[in-house]
Order: C-alpha cells, then sequence, then structure tokens
C-alpha cells in the first residue's frame, strides 16, 4: 500500500491484512522499534480528538518521530496554501502524512507535492478510511465475524465522511448496509454503493448493529430537519428503540439527546469506548503496513 485516500484503494485482502496487523497490536502496550528513524507528520486543519490523538500515539508506539501540526497557530492563519504548506514542510523529509482538511481531495494534494505516504485522515464529506478501518475492527471482536452481518446506520448520511467510508468497507467484507434516516439527509441514489435505504425508524429492528451518525450542524447550509428535537423524537436512538444484544456504535463525538440518548450511549451493548480503543491499534497497523511492510509482525516482537 502506497497511501491510504480511500476505502476504494483497499481490496478484501488488504483489509484482512489490517485487521490481523490491529489484533496482533491490539493490547501490547511496550514500545516497537518497528518505525524507529522514520518521521511521521500530523496535519490537521480540522478539529479532531480521536484521530489526531490515536495516529499521534500510535506513532509515538511504533517509535516513529511526529511533528503535529494545526491550522489554528499555522501560517495557515496567515493565508498560506495547503500546496505552499506541504511543500514546506516536505523539507523535512517525513515519511507519512496524516491528513484531515474540509476540502474533499486534500490528501490527494498533499501526496502530489511530497514523497510522503499519505493517510486521509478525513477530507470533507467525501472519506475517512481508518475510521471504517477500526469500526470493521470493532465489530468483528465484539459479534466475531464480519461476513453476513447487518448493519444499520442512522442519521445524516449527507454530511458524513464515516457513512461513505463505511458503507464501502461493509460491502467489501460481504456486510449488509440499511442506511435509516429522514429522506432530506439520505442521499438520492446512494443505493447504488451497494445498501439498502429506509426513511422509518423501525427499520433498524433487524441489524445487528446499529451505527449512529452525528448530526453535522456545522456542514448543514440549510434546514435539513424542522428541529433537532423533532430528529430526536423521530430517529433518535433511544432505549426503547434497541433490543438487549444490540450492539451500538458511534464514530463521536456524540450529540447527547439528538442522535443517541446518553443511556444507550453508556449502556451494557455500547461499543463507543471500544472503537475508541479499536482506533489505536489500527493506526498503528496502517502506519505499519505503510511504512514497514516487509517487516513481519513476528519479526516486529522479536527485535522488540
Ligand atoms: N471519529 C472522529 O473522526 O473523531 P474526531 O473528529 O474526534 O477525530
Amino acid at each position: 500500500m502506497r497511501h491510504l485516500l480511500s476505502i476504494a484503494d483497499l481490496g478484501r485482502d488488504d483489509v484482512e491484512r489490517i485487521l490481523e496487523t490491529a489484533g496482533a497490536l491490539q493490547g501490547v502496550e511496550d514500545k516497537l522499534p518497528t518505525l524507529q528513524g522514520k518521521l511521521v507528520l500530523s496535519l490537521f486543519f480540522e478539529s479532531s480528538t480521536r484521530t489526531s490523538s490515536s495516529f499521534e500515539l500510535a506513532a509515538k508506539r511504533l517509535s516513529a518521530d511526529v511533528m503535529s501540526l494545526k491550522a489554528v497557530g499555522s501560517s495557515v492563519d496567515k493565508g498560506e496554501s495547503l500546496k505552499d504548506t506541504v511543500l514546506t514542510l516536505a523539507q523535512y523529509e517525513p515519511h507519512a502524512i496524516v491528513v484531515r482538511h474540509p476540502q474533499i481531495g486534500a490528501p490527494q494534494v498533499v501526496a502530489r507535492h511530497s514523497g510522503a505516504a499519505v493517510v486521509n485522515a478525513g477530507d470533507g464529506k467525501h472519506q475517512h478510511p481508518t475510521q471504517a478501518l477500526l469500526d470493521l475492527f470493532t465489530m468483528r471482536e465484539a459479534l466475531g465475524r464480519l461476513e453476513g452481518l447487518h448493519v444499520a446506520i442512522v442519521g445524516d448520511v449527507l454530511h458524513s465522511r464515516v457513512a461513505r467510508s463505511l458503507i464501502q468497507a461493509l460491502v467489501l467484507v460481504g456486510a449488509r448496509t440499511t442506511l435509516v434516516g429522514p429522506p432530506t439527509l439520505i442521499p438520492r441514489g446512494i443505493e447504488a454503493m451497494g445498501c439498502e435505504t429506509a426513511s422509518e425508524i423501525d427499520a433498524i429492528a433487524a441489524a445487528d448493529v446499529v451505527y449512529v451518525l452525528r448530526m453535522q450542524q456545522e456542514r448543514m447550509e440549510s434546514a435539513y430537519v424542522p428541529s433537532l428535537r423533532e430528529y430526536a423524537a423521530r430517529w433518535g436512538i433511544t432505549p426503547e428503540r434497541v433490543r438487549p444484544g444490540q450492539k451500538v456504535m458511534h464514530p463521536g463525538p456524540i450529540n447527547r439527546g439528538v442522535e443517541i440518548d446518553g443511556r444507550v450511549a453508556d449502556g451494557p451493548d455500547s461499543l463507543i469506548l471500544e472503537q475508541v480503543r479499536s482506533g489505536l491499534a489500527v493506526r498503528m497497523a496502517v502506519l505499519h503496513d505503510l511504512l514497514a511492510p516487509r517487516l513481519t509482525l513476528h519479526e516486529t516482537a522479536a527485535v522488540a
């Protein structure tokens, strides 16, 4: 793998390999020497808690040097373009660049203007491939399989890079996906990606996993639902709407009382914090795959 810009870059074998590596790395607390001498540059032009922190920790756990730049407080504030920012930082010869940017296609720009392996950590409403990989990893850990699993993705699909990446990833591993939400937030024709759609919340009843999306008000240019109160009443995930044993996931950050009731988020079937934990192992696996593909995990452990 040269870059990870989209789930479309991956075949099923790639997904299996990354999940297997993540499984081997999950819970390893010792620092591994795998990426000694490598420089990982983290470029976040949009806010992040989970993705930025887990990539930074993942790189450090693999002994890479890490350099982090956030748009706020950098020369981006003075109008420096993405191209000039990348050309400037490329002079430090990073081996990998992890980038989050509000513009679709920004990671491709970074790949064009540096020699580094580029990981898309979220570009606009387009893709967030490592989120989809960590979601698959979490589902498999919790339910023991991916093939044949039924996942209901609920809410604001229209503005969601998480949904686009996850639908592609679920198709790749042979899972079934149903998108559920107000018709204004389900893009027309999205069934062509290999999923079903429904507008009534009852459609989640048959799913093994209810995957709740955040209402992304910052990306909404107009009103897509009459009010958040009405959205919560019709599509919010409450204890009454899920059955015992039905797993609930959310990429975070969550809007308690809007798309998900706090009692569900904190309940026994919630995998939300497991997703955060999986993020570290999966991002270690992605960096490993990009920067040390020839070093097997067995060898990694042996030199540790
Ligand atoms: N899920 C996700 O991307 O979270 P952050 O925005 O906190 O990174």
